[in-house]
């Protein structure tokens, strides 16, 4: 039977989320929600990545103003929630308890209370959540994160991402200006570095944060391990265009990304000649989507992204927000990382521990 499948908020993100879900087999997009009826009208998602722009077609599904009365009318078993950020928690606690599984863009919510009333319902419903962290699923992200934990090169040196681009202008009542709705840059844009750094490292021990809030430079504590810096921006120029790159110094390569260069992923080996390794076609939110939905089908396949990471992540931005404002370097719970070492390692995190010494 198909998978019956429901997107609110149709705005940039619910477009995407609808293409995505639209070219999977043994799903049906059956609903789509939004509380302005203009959205339904709007049929060309635009979004900074840009991949999936194009024309949406919303014949042969059932549109609602509200998650309510979509759930009312049960007619979807799961929901990708693309709404405005402050909403996330509401939203999808509200079709959680009410069975469905929850898709939720990130960032998962603005606060880590609400995070944890998410991963409550989630689990009192036993139906899964999961936070659309795209970048975990970015076919030269995900290439990048096999040849580091692979160790073909050595360990990591030094690893820096950059997000650059200008203040997102698409939303209809402009909510990315409201920090109370958006969380502000650093915990819009910024937070996919934030997200994948954890992902590839681990939680921090510190960070300590400079710029402004528009355009910060953020680096992570991870002791003796490597050298983690992050950029991020909302202050570019529209013709400037949207950057994602990262460089990730190992001993015995340099991993070099781009999305604005060809090749966009290079691999300069400390032997042998620069060469671009191959990758996975299409982008990271059609994986995201499908590795959702596997998850949802009861498939066994182990988790991307665990709900308690994007947690975690939410919670690194917020010491990150704290840092840049007093201008200090934040602590980032060093007792629970103390408290875990004591204990054995869960697997994901010996798989992701570095040597602690770095060349
Ligand atoms: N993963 C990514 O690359 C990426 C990119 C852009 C945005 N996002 C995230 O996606 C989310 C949505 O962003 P967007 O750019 O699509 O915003 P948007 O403004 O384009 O769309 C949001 C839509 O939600 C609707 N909406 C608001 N409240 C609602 C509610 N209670 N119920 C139903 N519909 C409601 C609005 O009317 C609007 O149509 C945000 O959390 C944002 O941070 C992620």
């Amino acid at each position: 039977m198909n998978l019956r499948v429901g997107i609110v908020g149709f705005g940039c993100m619910g477009g995407t989320h609808y293409n995505c879900w639209r070219a999977l087999p043994g799903v049906k997009v059956t609903a789509v929600c939004d509380i302005d009826e203009r959205a339904f009208a709007a049929l060309r998602p635009k979004g900074n990545i840009g991949t999936m722009a194009g024309v949406v077609e919303i014949e042969g599904v059932r549109l609602f103003r509200s998650l309510d009365s979509m759930l009312e009318a049960d007619v979807v078993d799961a929901v990708s929630i693309a709404t405005p950020s402050d909403t996330h928690a509401a939203l999808a606690c509200t079709a959680l308890r009410a069975g469905v599984h929850v898709l939720c863009e990130k960032p998962m919510s603005l606060d880590v209370a609400s995070c944890n009333e998410m991963i409550k319902a989630a689990s009192a419903a036993r139906r899964v959540l999961m936070v659309a962290h795209c970048i975990r699923f970015w076919p030269e992200y995900v290439v990048a994160c096999d040849l580091v934990r692979g160790g073909r090169y050595g360990t990591v040196v030094a690893a820096t991402f950059r997000r650059m681009g200008a203040k997102p202008t698409w939303a209809k009542d402009s909510w990315f200006a409201d920090e109370k709705r958006s969380g502000g840059m650093l915990i819009d844009l910024h937070i996919h570095d934030t997200d994948f750094i954890r992902y590839l490292f681990g939680m921090p021990r510190a960070v300590c944060v400079h710029g402004a809030s528009n355009h910060v430079f953020a680096r992570y504590d991870y002791g003796d391990g490597p050298l983690v810096t992050a950029e991020a921006s909302w202050a570019m120029t529209s013709c400037y265009g949207f950057e994602m790159s990262f460089c990730i110094t190992l001993e015995r390569a340099v991993l070099v990304y781009d999305n604005r260069r060809s090749p966009t992923l290079t691999v300069y080996p400390a032997d042998g000649a620069p060469f671009s390794p191959p990758r996975a076609k299409g982008d990271g939110y059609s994986s995201e989507i499908a590795h959702f939905a596997a998850l949802v089908k009861g498939k066994r396949v182990t988790p991307v992204v665990p709900s308690e990471e994007a947690r975690d992540t939410v919670r690194i931005c917020l010491v990150e927000k704290e840092a840049l404002k007093r201008r200090e370097k934040m602590p980032l719970g060093v007792a629970t990382a103390k408290k875990r070492s004591a204990a054995k390692p869960r697997t994901e995190d010996r798989r992701n521990r570095l040597p602690q010494k770095a060349t």
